[in-house]
């Protein structure tokens, strides 16, 4: 008889979970808390998740779900209560016309972006992915047999994305753009008017455009968008929502998708079939989320804003560092290839691997976000953290 370990080694894995590696992001935290545990005290600038607690009004909206016995199955895509919330603050905000038919909630927005490519992506098809790109993006369409095609970005530019960029890229084998406003790892921001220019230029081809606005609201150019208010271009596109980062829910699991229905029911069948409805409870508590008060979204921005100052400020008073402006989301993304061929630094592998175990900062390299001469830090964490995270690095960075 075959041992049970010689048996799983030899077990065949399908062909499509080999075309995936582990989140790079997820990587970092396991080094980190390795050292955590052997009693390093670490500055953690690596985790992209807001550093607040959810609001009060939010929790309270869960605990009366619970107490009300709403601890049951739902529909698959939502409550109707839920998904006109969703469609209700989003018209309030950006002017989009959404029905419920046009909604479904799903279990954070990386469950809606993979159940949305998931749908729409066959093999072989063609998804222009903007560089540098969140680490999952390029995973979640390899997984569904996708080839990415990298649209590089000018750093210099503060990584900005063209109509006619994207254009030079179209194939007939075109399926998709991926747009990502404000963007993890640059925390960059797309004007409405070059937003808008791409969603037209793939809707005159074909193409669907698939924005994640998980951070939507946290854009600090004054100009929130979401392209969902295109009300012309519709009919080719995804709009990806997320409770994580707003609202400071990364726990509770809660994103949303609006797009045409034959997509969102496509997207509910694959759910069904899957991980049903999204928690009962978090559905109630979303629900207070998007109607309630919105201030506490307003204050986490103001405070955001405040500490992106900070954290630019501080980088860029380093020798040799580079460091675009972040115009949303909570990262900045320095240039730091001046420090290659110092110290045995020859990557932001090296660099990141080196500041954790010499300088005891976490922060994620830049390889998995598809560029080598970056590395990724959130600035969502209390601004003393930063001040450590500033001061060791400075210190690191002298000695090499
Ligand atoms: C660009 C982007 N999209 C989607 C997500 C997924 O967030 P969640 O699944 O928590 O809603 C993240 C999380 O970091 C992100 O950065």
């Amino acid at each position: 008889m075959t041992p049970v370990s010689e048996a799983v080694s030899v077990a065949k894995l399908t062909e499509r979970i080999g075309r995936i590696k582990p989140s790079a992001t997820m990587a970092v935290v396991a080094e980190a808390d390795k050292l955590r545990q052997q009693g390093v005290d670490v500055v953690d600038l690596s985790v992209g998740e807001p550093h607040f607690a959810t609001p009060q009004h939010i929790k309270d909206a869960a605990i009366a779900a619970i107490n009300a016995n709403f601890t049951k199955y739902t529909a698959a895509a939502g409550t109707a209560e839920l998904r006109d919330a969703i469609i209700q603050r989003h018209a309030a905000d950006f002017g989009s016309d959404y029905k419920r038919e046009e909604a479904v909630v799903s279990v954070g927005g990386k469950h809606v972006l993979f159940n949305a490519i998931q749908v729409l992506i066959e093999h072989g098809d063609e998804v222009i992915l903007p560089v540098p790109y969140w680490v999952s993006f390029k995973d979640i369409i390899q997984y569904a047999g996708g080839k990415c095609v990298f649209l590089e970005t000018d750093e210099a530019q503060g990584f900005r994305i063209t109509a006619e960029a994207v254009a030079r890229l179209v194939t007939p084998r075109t399926k998709m753009i991926l747009l990502n406003s404000p963007s993890n790892p640059a925390g960059a921001v797309m004007s409405p008017e070059d937003q808008a220019e791409v969603v037209k230029l793939a809707a005159e081809r074909g193409i669907w455009v698939l924005s994640d606005e998980c951070y939507v609201y946290l854009n600090y150019t004054g100009r929130e968008f979401s392209v969902g208010s295109l009300n012309e271009y519709r009919e080719r596109m995804i709009v990806v929502g997320s409770l994580s980062k707003t609202y400071a829910m990364t726990g509770w699991r809660m994103g949303y998708a609006l797009a045409p229905a034959p997509v969102i029911a496509a997207m509910q069948k694959l759910q069904s079939q899957s991980t049903s409805n999204p928690t009962s409870i978090v559905q109630k508590a979303v629900v207070a989320a998007l109607t309630g008060p919105q201030q506490c979204v307003a204050e986490m921005r103001a405070e955001y804003i405040r500490l992106r100052d900070h954290i630019v400020n501080g980088l860029r008073a380093i020798p040799g560092l580079k460091c675009t402006y972040p115009e949303g989301a909570f990262y900045v993304y320095p240039n730091i290839s001046a420090y290659f061929g110092r110290g045995g630094i020859n990557s932001p592998a090296d660099f990141s691997r080196r500041l954790l175990h010499d300088g005891h900062v976490a922060t994620v390299p830049g390889e998995g976000f598809g560029t080598n001469e970056h590395i990724r830090i959130s600035y969502a964490t209390a601004q003393k953290e930063l001040d450590r995270g500033l001061e060791r690095l400075r210190g690191l960075l002298a000695s090499i």
